[in-house]
Order: structure tokens, then sequence, then C-alpha cells
């Protein structure tokens, strides 16, 4: 486990994208697992600039993105599938038809979930794995529980996320109270994770992750098992481990 500091998310932005174009530059075809949420904006936006001045090319890459709300119209300004489009893939060379993002509108979620997993698994596992945390420790949308879930499910939104989230939405009783999220399994066959936290309400959750036990009641914390995770947090998000 690495855990670098730094002083402001852009710089956290410009190390994670620095490590996500050394696995481009590395391995084209690359595998990337996306997040959404604010932590990866200035990643993202790395990630373009890059990709503007002729440094990095997606065309080959393909990336499969953590969740999505359920019931949620791929097209509304809050979904995930749009926060892609718009933060990163129509700003980038990557194909349309080599992302995934799962699909929170279909009949059958559970089926849909699985084929999901299934699709990982036959593009090879994932290369690089992004991602935020919940204040509460999730990662994706697997919330605090007895448990962690293996593969790609279907959740209910504990009120902890449903607070947290309704910054995005007009109010918190637009928040859907249900998502579907790739499991704790896809992320730790991950080859390489990388997290991004900032703010101080992010402190107690990267607390429990990197010294409190490895416990399904803060699903980060079973990061701590794998054998290449790259904390980048900022000051704020560290400052419980400092203390
Ligand atoms: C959502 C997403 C997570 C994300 C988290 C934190 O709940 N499902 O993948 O990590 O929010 O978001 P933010 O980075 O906006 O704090």
């Amino acid at each position: 486990m690495q855990i670098h500091i730094y002083k402001t998310a852009a710089q956290i932005g410009q190390a994670a994208a620095t490590l996500i174009a050394a696995q481009l530059l590395r391995k084209p075809d690359s595998i990337l697992g996306l997040a959404t949420g604010s932590s990866p904006i200035p990643t993202y936006q790395a990630l373009i600039d890059m990709h503007k001045a002729g440094v990095l090319d997606f065309s080959k890459t393909i990336s499969f993105n953590l969740d999505e709300y359920v019931g949620i119209d791929p097209e509304h300004v809050c979904s995930y599938h749009r926060f892609m489009q718009d933060n990163l893939f129509s700003q980038v060379n990557i194909k349309p038809e080599n992302t995934h993002v799962p699909d929170g509108n279909a009949a059958d979620i559970a089926a849909s979930a699985k084929a999901y997993d299934e699709a990982i698994v036959n593009a090879g596992g994932i290369d690089l794995q992004l991602l935020g945390i919940g204040r509460n420790g999730h990662i994706g949308f697997n919330e605090p529980g007895e448990q962690f879930i293996y593969g790609c499910h279907e959740v209910e939104l504990s009120q902890s996320t449903i607070e947290a989230n309704t910054r995005f939405f007009d109010s918190e009783a637009d928040v859907p109270r249900a998502a579907v999220s790739l499991g704790i399994g896809a992320i730790m066959e991950a080859r390489q994770v990388l997290l991004i936290a900032t703010g101080t309400d992010k402190a107690e959750a990267i607390r429990q992750a990197i010294v409190g036990d490895v416990s399904p009641l803060c699903q980060a914390s079973i990061l701590r098992t794998h054998p290449n995770v790259v904390f980048l947090l900022d000051e704020s998000a560290d400052s419980l481990l400092t203390k």
C-alpha cells in the first residue's frame, strides 16, 4: 500500500492521471475501471489535457464504470452515464462501444449485473481501477453492511449516501434509492487500484480504511489486503491518520 499526500485536488488529479497515463502508454488496450463523483473530475480533466496535447491515445482503451443509479434516465444530468460522457468520454477518442456503465434500467437487473461481471472477465479483468470513497467508507456503491459482496449487484442506498449525493439533485426526494454496483470481487481483482479522497468529510472513512479493522462496515478497508493499491489524499482527508 502506498499513500501520497497532496495540498490540492488538482495535484491529486495530476498524480492519478500520470499513473493512468503510464498504464495506457505501457498497454494501450488497457481495461480501466472508472469512477464518478467529484473526486475523479480533476483526474479526468488532466487526462483530457494530455489527450488534447497529443500525449494520450484512448482509441484502444476499454472502460468499465463502477456503478449507476437504478431507474434514472441515462441522459439525466445526474446519471453516471451522462457524467462519464460529459467529464471524459466526449472529450477523448475512446470508442463508445468500448465504454461500459452498469444498466440501471434493465428489466432484469440481476441478469444484467451478472452479464456485466462476465464482460469484465471476458475482457481480461481490470488493469487499473480508479476509486473515490463515500463518507461512510463505501467504494462504488458497496455500502457498509454485514458482508463484502463479490459480484455486481443491486444495492439499496444508505441514508448517509442519499444525503451526501443530494447536492447533485434538486432535492433529497429526487435522489434514487437504489443503484447497481460492481462488487468487491472485481475491484479486488483489478491489478492496480488508485483511491482518491479529499476533504475533512472523508477523513474518518480514510482512517477506518487504512488503520481500522478490515471490516464490511468500512468497505474500503478491504483494499488494505490488495497487493497494489495507492491512496492519493489531500491533507484534510489525511488529517485523522496524521493525528
Ligand atoms: C458516489 C459514488 C462513489 C463515489 C462517492 C464519493 O456515492 N457511487 O463511487 O466514490 O460518491 O463521491 P465524491 O467523490 O463526490 O465525494
